[in-house]
């Protein structure tokens, strides 16, 4: 962790960023088996760590059951959604609103996810829309980004990923970027136990609030939190959450087994 209230020479005292561990649980679990997550969860997880701030992604289908189980329980733990619609409303077959996710009590919303970009078509004007309709329900949009492989390997990562944040943030208002969570997530990282080391994703992360900056101005860019995703593992997390510009981790598969998500959340309270 981080010292509170660090010192720059631009702007006086830095705003300190909480740690924000999310799990992506994708398609995975039926609503009875994402109950019985919550449930390790909240016998794994042990006392509430004011400095790390803890979310978790559900399916659709189990938002309303895991609401429930969340408020009842009083469980600590900030829920989530792996995608919305643009649209506020109407003839739209199969889509889910951001109202309709608001009143289920949901905080944060992933948005660009690189399944959703490559399996699904979303360009970064959709990714831009997503953002923009996130933030007037009330809610905070995760953005993704992140290079493929052949984007690695010929050097273009930094290229890649700013100008995906760039259209991502096209008319974004700074207070609102300034309290949202950017998640570089390397394709070649996801999935596949290969995880960018961490000072490659450190200095990736650095480049994203440099930009942003570039955008925008240095608080902004000192206050947006910037997440790393792609094979986090309890093995690994700390030495990404030690690093400066990384805020958190967005967690896959690491996320479907209570007592590792939670060893990954007690990397951040060390
Ligand atoms: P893994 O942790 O399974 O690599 O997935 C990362 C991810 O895509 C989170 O959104």
């Amino acid at each position: 962790m981080r010292p509170a209230g660090e010192t720059d020479s631009t702007d006086g005292v830095v705003p300190t960023r909480r740690l924000l561990v999310s799990g992506n649980w994708k398609m995975h679990l039926t609503h009875l088996q994402a109950i019985t997550l919550v449930q390790g969860l909240a016998m794994h997880l042990g006392a509430r760590d004011e400095r790390v701030e803890v979310g978790i992604h559900p399916a659709f289908t189990s938002l309303r059951a895991v609401q429930v189980f969340l408020e009842g329980d009083d469980i600590p733990l900030v829920l989530g959604a792996q995608n919305v619609s643009s649209e506020h409303e109407g003839a739209f077959t199969g889509e889910v609103s951001t109202s309709m996710l608001a009143a289920l009590g949901v905080r944060y919303v992933i948005v660009g996810h690189s399944e959703r970009r490559r399996l699904f078509g979303e360009t970064d004007e959709i990714v831009n829309e997503k953002i923009h309709a996130v933030q007037a329900a009330g809610m905070t949009p995760i953005c993704c980004v992140g290079d493929s492989l052949e984007d690695h390997e010929r050097g273009a990562t930094d290229d890649v990923v700013v100008g995906q944040v760039t259209a991502a943030l096209q008319e974004v208002a700074a207070d609102a970027v300034a309290g949202m969570v950017i998640a570089y997530e390397p394709l070649w990282a996801i999935g596949t136990g290969h995880s960018a080391a961490p000072g490659d994703a450190e200095a990736v992360c650095a480049t994203i609030r440099g930009a942003v900056a570039g955008l925008f101005d240095e608080r902004v860019s000192q206050s947006l939190r910037v997440q790393y995703g792609g094979s986090v593992e309890p093995e690994n997390a700390a030495a990404f959450f030690a690093q400066p510009d990384v805020d958190g981790a967005l967690v896959g598969g690491a996320s479907l087994d209570a007592a590792r998500f939670a060893a990954i959340v007690a990397a951040g309270s060390k």
